[in-house]
């Protein structure tokens, strides 16, 4: 309990050390140091609680514990004391999981005890095993019985070191819970284990695996059902790009199929679920009126360590996304509590762009905004939009209109790292039009395209917050519509 104790009284002695100034609008930061992986998104008691991979003391990775906030529109967020430190004699950080809200009312956790010590011998060892913690929503108690799934609960030949990230939920009136583990190919696998009460598992099957197909180890799983499909949404490591599809090295892939009561799953499509450079172990819930919502943490590995100078917080979660499905793909759209909060709505419509211009009304570093591209109504073939801009910085988009390629730039954004800036995705015109949603905030831009048939998340920590301007560009005649708010919270 001491490391518990120790981090709630490290936040409560600097949690004012930051202001709101210095944090997003509208998306959710580690309350202190440093944030990784979503965890435990969930709805318990009327609120949706979510908590994260944390470390309090520094904004780099360190010992895990688990930050907690709750929200009741995914807007506005409540800061709640630190959930979970790796206390346990299994444990030295407690890594990814999930929660869920049991028959008799309390708030089940569960999550990987990821365990690194030295043998008698001298070698490194790792293991890691589930666990379980149960609370009323804001105190944790770790059940005695852990770890409840242990190599055992593994099938022959897969790896006791790499077995984490526990999704559970609960079906028909039982439990079901999905880990990601190495198996005998050194690629990643899902196992399905199911339980009566929550502590007591067994294993039922591989769910899936990748078989050296997509990536290598898999993390943080999910696993839900969509009208008469079921999703399977994963976090595979060191992806190989194919085309323009999965260019982040770690990355986070859906894969849609069938299923049954009897838990056969048969694949039949695997995509990419955001192409934007910050996106990774993405995790879902159920709201209370039954939309499925996806959050992501709004980062990547490869880049955690290029951290803006002077950070006292680090990394960020996606904006929640309702996910639906659309002639068998997957689409994502912010959740519409957001519209609660729009102000200041400014319309153009039909407004025709030649060279470079900028709209009155139409900027913002804390806004909504769509941008219609009317295709027919022009002989464009390249039309770009600068957001986060002045004299200076800028983050673009350009829309080849030929090809139906998006290619975004942040390298004049005012990075201050040698990151990857670049990344082309395809799109298709609707009608000869392209429609171009950008949720621009403080450190972030995400932007769903064709209402939602892809995304892009991105950070740009290093634009100054003053650079609000929006720009469009077309190198012959466009006609484009615009809807522009500000996102006041
Ligand atoms: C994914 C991940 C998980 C693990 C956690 C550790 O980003 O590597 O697999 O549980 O982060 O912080």
């Amino acid at each position: 309990m001491d490391k518990l104790i120790r981090a709630r009284e490290y936040e409560k002695a600097h949690l004012a050390d930051i202001s709101a100034e210095e944090r997003p609008v509208y998306h959710v930061t580690p309350a202190l140091g440093w944030m990784n992986d979503p965890n435990g998104f969930s709805y318990y008691k009327g609120k949706y609680h979510i908590f994260y991979q944390y470390y309090p003391y520094a904004t780099k990775w360190g010992p895990m514990h688990w930050g907690h906030y709750t929200t009741t529109d995914f807007v506005r967020w409540e800061f709640l004391p630190a959930a979970l430190a790796p206390d346990e004699d299994y444990e030295s950080g407690c890594y990814s999981g999930s929660a869920v809200e049991t028959v008799d009312g309390t708030h089940l956790i569960m999550y990987t005890a990821h365990l690194e010590r030295k043998t008698e011998d001298g070698e490194n060892q790792i293991i890691e095993t589930q666990c379980i913690a149960s609370g009323d929503g804001i105190d944790y108690v770790k059940y005695e019985g852990n770890p409840v799934l242990t190599a055992k609960d593994i099938p022959k030949g897969g790896s006791k070191a790499d077995f984490r990230d526990p999704k559970i939920w609960i079906e028909n009136g039982i439990y079901y819970s999905v880990t990601v583990n190495m198996a005998p190919d050194q690629s990643g696998q899902i196992l399905l284990h199911s339980s009566e009460d929550g502590y007591h598992w067994k294993f039922v099957r591989v769910l899936e695996a990748c078989r050296n197909e997509y990536g290598e180890m898999w993390e943080c799983p999910d696993f839900f059902r969509l009208e008469d499909k079921a999703v399977i949404m994963v976090s595979p490591m060191h992806m190989k790009a194919r085309d323009l599809e999965f260019h982040s090295g770690h990355n986070v892939i859906g894969i849609i199929g069938t299923c049954g009561d009897d838990f056969k799953f048969t694949r039949e499509s695997v995509r990419n679920i955001d192409y934007g450079f910050d996106f990774y172990a993405a995790q879902t819930t159920e709201s209370a009126d039954g939309r499925r919502i996806m959050t992501a943490w709004m980062q990547c590995w490869e880049s955690s360590n290029c951290q803006p100078a002077h950070a006292k917080w680090f990394s960020m979660l996606t904006f929640p996304r309702e996910l639906n499905l659309y002639e068998g793909k997957l689409i994502q759209n912010p959740v519409r509590e957001l519209e609660g909060y729009r102000k200041n709505r400014v319309v153009y419509t039909g407004y025709t762009v030649e060279g470079e211009c900028e709209l009155e009304g139409v900027s913002g570093r804390s806004a909504d905004v769509e941008v219609t591209l009317k295709g027919d109504e022009s002989d464009c073939k390249e039309f770009v939009i600068y957001v986060a801009s002045n004299e200076e910085v800028h983050t673009s988009f350009h829309c080849d209109m030929e090809r139906e390629i998006i290619t975004v730039d942040r390298g004049r954004s005012g990075i201050r790292h040698d990151i990857v800036c670049q990344r082309q995705f395809r799109f298709e015109k609707k009608n000869g039009d392209v429609k171009l949603r950008f949720l621009i905030d403080r450190f972030s831009i995400e932007l769903f395209v064709n209402d939602g048939e892809q995304a892009f998340s991105m950070c740009i920590y290093d634009t100054p917050v003053s650079a609000a301007g929006i720009r469009f560009a077309a190198d012959k005649t466009i006609k484009i519509d615009v809807e522009k708010y500000d996102i006041i919270v």
